[in-house]
C-alpha cells in the first residue's frame, strides 16, 4: 500500500497537464486500474475488513491529490488566460463618432411637442396631391390669380402636382370630421415650389400647418396661441403682433410677426430696423372653405395659420443660408445640436 501511494504521489507530482492527470485517474481507478483491480482481490483477503479500508483509504488518498493537482491546473490555465487578456485602462480609445438629431427634424419637434401640450394632434399627409386639395377646396378655383403665388410642380396632368403648401391637410381634415367634429390639428411637412435655389429659397422646404375649428373660434384664440408658441421658442418676453394681409383660404387674414429678440425692439440687422420678424400667414377660415369641406360656417368657426419651419430653425439658431438644411453636411447639424446642449 505505502509503495503504491508513493508511486500515486510521484505521478501526480510530476503531471503538467489536464490530459495527463486524467490519464492518471484511469491508470489507478479505471477498469483495469491499478486500485480497481486491488479492490477486485478483496474476496480472497484474509481479513476483508482491514483490507476493504486500506483499499478505501487508498481511494481516498488518490482522490485528495487528483483534486488539489487539478485545482492547480485549473488555476494556472486561468492566470495564463487573464494575463493574455489583460485591458491596458491607461491605453487611449478610439473615439466615437456621436450623431446629433437633423436641426430642423429638431425644431419640428419642439414645436410639434408645444402644440401637443396645447391639445393639439400632429397629422401627415400626401406630398404628392391633388389640385382639389391643394386649390381648389381652399378657395382657389382653376384660373385664379392666387395660384400664381404659388409656382407649383405638376406631375402628369393639372390634377396631380406636389403640394406647394401644408394647407391641403385642412380640407383632408375636414372631410374627415364630416361637419360633426371639432378640430385642432397641426401638420408638419414638406412642400414644393418651383423656386430657384438661394439663400432664403429653397425648391423643398418644410411648412407646419394648423387648423382649429369649433364653436366661437376667434382671432383672439390665435393670437393667443401664438403668444404661447412665441414666448416658448425665442423666450418669455417675446411679443406677437399681427398686421392685415390676404390669403384666399382664411378672412380675415394676417401675417404673424414676433418682436425681434435679438435687439428687443430698438432696430437690428436681422428685424431690419423694425423691430419685428414676420413667422406666419394665417386669418380665420373662410366660409367658403368650411362650406367646401362639409362645415356649416353658420355653427363652426376656425382660424388656420402656415409657418415656414426653416425660417423659425434659421432664427432659433442663427443659420443665415436655408440650403444648409439640405446640403448633408453632418459637421453642419453636428454644431448646432452643440450650441444647443451648451
Ligand atoms: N399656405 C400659406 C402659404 O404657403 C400659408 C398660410 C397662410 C397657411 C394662412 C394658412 C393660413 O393656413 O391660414 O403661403
Amino acid at each position: 500500500m505505502e509503495e503504491i501511494k508513493n508511486e500515486i504521489l510521484y505521478d501526480i507530482e510530476n503531471v503538467q497537464t489536464l490530459t495527463d492527470l486524467n490519464n492518471l485517474k484511469v491508470k489507478y481507478l479505471g477498469k483495469k486500474g491499478i486500485i480497481i483491480t486491488l479492490q477486485a482481490g478483496i474476496k480472497d483477503a484474509e481479513n476483508k475488513k482491514e483490507y476493504g479500508m486500506q483499499i478505501n483509504d487508498l481511494k481516498n488518498y488518490f482522490q485528495t491529490l487528483f483534486d488539489s493537482k487539478q485545482e492547480e491546473i485549473n488555476t494556472l490555465i486561468l492566470n495564463e488566460k487573464l494575463e493574455r487578456e489583460a485591458i491596458d485602462i491607461s491605453l487611449p480609445a478610439t473615439s466615437v463618432f456621436m450623431g446629433a438629431p437633423n436641426i430642423l427634424e429638431k425644431t419640428s419637434e419642439i414645436i410639434e411637442n408645444i402644440f401637443i401640450s396645447l391639445g393639439f394632434d400632429v397629422m401627415d399627409g400626401p406630398e404628392i396631391e391633388e389640385d382639389k386639395y391643394n386649390f381648389e377646396l381652399l378657395n382657389i378655383p382653376k384660373g385664379h390669380p392666387a395660384r400664381d403665388a404659388q409656382d407649383t410642380f405638376y406631375i402628369k396632368d393639372e390634377d396631380i402636382l406636389l403640394r406647394s403648401q401644408t394647407s391641403p391637410m385642412q380640407a383632408r381634415v375636414m372631410l374627415e370630421g364630416k361637419g360633426e367634429k371639432p378640430i385642432r390639428m397641426i401638420c408638419p411637412g414638406k412642400t414644393y415650389r418651383r423656386d430657384d435655389d438661394d439663400a432664403t429659397h429653397s425648391h423643398q422646404f418644410m411648412q407646419i400647418e394648423g387648423l382649429v375649428v369649433d364653436k366661437e373660434i376667434s382671432l383672439s384664440d390665435l393670437k393667443g396661441v401664438f403668444d404661447i408658441l412665441a414666448k416658448e421658442l425665442f423666450g418669455s418676453d417675446c411679443n406677437v403682433r399681427f398686421r392685415p394681409s390676404y390669403y384666399q383660404f382664411t378672412e380675415p387674414s394676417v401675417e404673424a410677426d414676433i418682436s425681434c429678440f435679438v435687439c428687443h425692439g430698438s432696430g437690428c440687422s436681422l428685424c431690419k430696423n423694425t423691430g419685428w420678424i414676420t413667422v406666419a400667414g394665417a386669418g380665420i377660415v373662410h366660409p367658403n372653405v368650411l362650406k367646401n369641406c362639409g362645415y356649416d360656417p353658420n355653427k363652426w368657426t376656425g382660424f388656420a395659420f402656415g409657418f415656414g419651419a426653416e425660417r423659425l430653425a434659421m432664427l432659433k439658431y442663427n443659420i443665415n443660408d436655408i440650403r444648409t438644411f439640405y446640403i448633408n453636411d453632418l459637421r453642419e447639424t453636428t454644431i448646432f445640436d452643440r450650441k444647443e446642449n451648451d
